[in-house]
């Protein structure tokens, strides 16, 4: 019996890349190979990583390098590198300079890893995703932007808060852009298969809509020097998980629409099953009338952005 241990490069060591390297070797979801420009960040964090193997008991590897060599024939590849946000700055500030920084990193996934499944964590993600299809072809089984998952821990840790039970019991469904016009869908989010609308009433809802929209900015005020990276590099780790032990989760993910939902040619968050194949399919939801506008003002403002786009 061959058994196949997976190659994870994650591309960017910095908070959000070097702590999703970190939970993909404690899962023992695969070798990671951590690169970065800044020669001795990688190579440091993944040592100091290493470090760590006899105490928590792992025998995957990690490597750190500025060398895309050292990335050959990946099977995922996670792109971090990029600017974070400071407080007062929106997703869309960054965009151009993190535009260009995801294109060249992308010519040399296309070079190194031209069969990977692709995940773009950079802001603002959902146009970076279409930065990374267009430098690396990759089709759209193999290329999503991470967000979705996210916005919804988010939302079920706060819906956990509100009403005083289990996180694991919650689940929650954010659709659309990752910025202030993402789509939280109450209505398909649930306590142990409860709607929350039955639980909690339509003002605390609007409270906890409003809170998960402004998620990041939250964090990135307190943290004044940068934004999350334990939430999002959770959610990375989670979408890798599903791929490489073939669990076919149904997970948000900025996803390339052909169609579906009405919306063509961009990436956003829509609900996908993730797999060994990729994504493995797209879910349509039946949203009501106000849900399908916000979602499709959502689009509009993704649309809007990757018209921007000088790359
Ligand atoms: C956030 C960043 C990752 O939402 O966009 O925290």
């Amino acid at each position: 019996m061959t058994i196949k241990r997976y190659k994870i490069t994650i591309v960017g060591a910095g908070h959000v890349g070097a702590t999703t390297a970190q939970l993909c070797i404690y899962k023992r979801l695969g070798n990671v190979v951590l690169i970065d420009v800044v020669d001795g960040i990688p190579q440091g964090k993944a040592l100091d990583m290493m470090e760590s193997a006899p105490l928590e008991s792992f025998d995957m590897n990690v490597k750190g390098t500025t060398d895309y060599a050292d990335t050959k024939d990946s099977d995922i590849v996670v792109i971090t590198a990029g600017l974070p946000r400071k407080p007062g700055m929106s997703r869309e500030d960054l965009r151009d300079v993190n535009a260009e920084i995801v294109k060249s990193v992308s010519e040399q996934i296309a070079k190194y890893s031209p069969n990977c499944f692709l995940i773009v964590v950079s802001n603002p993600v959902d146009t970076m995703t279409e930065v990374a299809r267009r430098y690396t072809k990759l089709p759209r089984e193999r290329i999503v932007g991470m967000a979705g998952v996210l916005d919804s821990t988010r939302f079920r840790h706060f819906i956990s808060l509100e009403l005083g039970v289990s996180n694991v019991d919650i689940t929650a469904t954010v659709l659309g852009l990752h910025g202030e016009d993402m789509v939280p869908l109450p209505r398909y989010s649930s306590v142990a298969g409860i709607p929350i609308t039955e639980l909690i009433s339509k003002e605390k809802i609007d409270d906890m809509v409003k809170r998960t929209q402004d998620g990041g900015a939250e964090i990135v005020k307190y943290l004044k020097t940068g934004s999350a990276y334990y939430a999002p590099a959770s959610s990375v780790a989670a979408m890798i998980e599903s791929i490489v032990r073939d669990k076919k989760r149904v997970m948000p993910c900025a996803a390339r629409l052909q169609g579906e939902y009405g919306i063509k040619d961009i990436f956003m968050g829509v609900p996908c099953i993730l797999g060994k194949q990729g994504v493995e399919k797209i879910i349509e939801l039946k949203l009501m009338p106000d849900e399908l506008a916000a979602l499709q003002k959502s689009a509009a403002g993704v649309a809007k952005s990757v018209s921007q786009l000088k790359v």
